[in-house]
């Protein structure tokens, strides 16, 4: 934290706070796409809104100093933060990515980059003996999700840092899942990290954005390049939206997380659940990692019904919990990532690792926890065959 000791206050007063024009509190919405000049080869401050907009500038800031970052960039989705990242690479390079990361991510990697000679190869990230193995000339960057999607699987971010550094490639942390509130992976070494902006660092689905932190100037300065260039900025409507919603963030997190906490042990000791995928919970995969990395385990829970139950019944007969794609809201929303998230991802790969048909996954809002946990009851009861 630049300013601020603690990350609550940097959440209100962080990055560029309030208006040097009026001492407006608020930054201001500088709906403007240009800005008149003073005169030829005088380079003014502000020249055109792609390049940099006030309100944008204010969230780009307020995102690397919440990351411990250098420079932020605000762009018009979590698909086009990806995109800017993945632009830093050439033909020829190939990056490693966690066995589950996002299905756009998936998908843009595997269908758009992928004719431009960029490669991908999914490992598990988990292994850091196993993936270190596994980086050949050819492999560039690291990219990851942990907790990841939908799986919340848990890698090591700091032991993958320190062997992308060693191999002198970039390690990539999609921070979606966690936000700078509860894992600031810079601190823990990686070069980059990307958030889609829509889930909780907005919070209340009411806006559709990307973000990037980097420390290394030199870094900094090639996504500045990217971002003017290729263009998927934020408008300053929505960063003005994005600001506002990260102010909560911490009280909003700590109710998720308090009511997550709540629902997995209530799905854990649930006579119809098979499996739940909960980084909270002491019995799962990386917990002793994640507690060493993060502050808690999150609100994002994914788990599996027995066979006797039918999971299409289960979404039909939910009424408070939304059937719906995102997460992060202050809404609890569920869905079923073979059909939806992760649909993009081809069948065989998905079965690979260990996305069924069954999974069901759960964004746990900031609702009262006993209505979203009779609502769940209730729903796997009616799906009972
Ligand atoms: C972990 C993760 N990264 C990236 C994205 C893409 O973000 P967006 O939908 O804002 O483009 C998503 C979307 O669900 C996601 O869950």
């Amino acid at each position: 934290m630049s300013t601020y000791k603690k990350i609550e206050s940097a959440l209100i007063h962080g990055g560029i706070y309030g208006d040097e024009f009026t001492k407006a509190v608020n930054v201001p919405i500088y709906q403007t796409s240009t800005y008149e000049q003073s005169g030829i080869g005088e380079t003014p401050r502000w020249e055109y809104s792609r390049t940099g907009n006030p309100t944008r500038a204010a969230l780009e800031a307020l995102i690397a100093e919440l990351e411990g970052g250098r420079r932020g960039f605000a762009f018009g989705s979590g698909m086009a933060a990806i995109t800017a990242v993945l632009s830093l690479f050439h033909t020829g390079d190939r990056i490693l990515i966690s066995s589950n990361v996002y299905g756009g991510t998936f998908r843009v990697l595997d269908k758009v980059f992928n004719h431009f000679g960029i490669g991908y190869s999914i490992e598990d990230t988990t292994d850091i003996k196993g993936l270190e193995e596994k980086i050949t000339d050819d492999v560039k960057a690291i990219l990851l999700e942990s907790p990841a999607n939908p799986l919340l699987t848990v890698t090591d971010i700091g032991a993958v840092s320190r062997i992308a550094a060693n191999h002198g490639i970039l390690s990539i942390v999609d921070n979606t899942f966690m936000t700078p509130y509860l894992q600031r992976p810079l601190e823990l070494g990686a070069d980059i990290v990307i958030h889609s902006a829509t889930k909780y660092l907005g919070g209340h689905s009411d806006v559709v954005a990307g973000l990037v932190a980097v420390k290394d100037e030199e870094l900094a300065d090639r996504l500045a390049f990217i971002q003017n260039s290729t263009g998927g900025v934020l408008g300053p409507f929505d960063s003005f939206l994005l600001i506002r919603g990260i102010k909560t963030l911490g009280v909003r997190l700590d109710r998720h997380v308090e009511n997550a906490e709540k629902a997995a042990k209530f799905l854990s000791e649930h006579k119809a659940v098979k499996k739940v995928y909960y980084p909270g919970l002491p019995e799962a995969q990386g917990y002793e990692i994640n507690k060493k990395q993060a502050k808690n385990g999150g609100a994002m829970i994914s788990f599996e019904l027995y066979e006797n139950y039918d999971i299409k019944k289960f979404f039909k007969s939910l009424k408070l919990v939304a059937l719906a794609e995102s997460l992060g809201g202050v809404e609890s929303l569920v869905c079923h990532p073979a059909s939806m998230t992760h649909a993009s991802i081809p069948y065989e790969v998905r079965q690979k690792v260990g996305i069924t048909d069954g999974l069901i996954r759960l964004s746990i809002g900031i609702e009262s926890i006993d209505d979203i946990l009779s609502d769940i009851s209730q729903a796997i009861a009616e799906s009972e065959e």
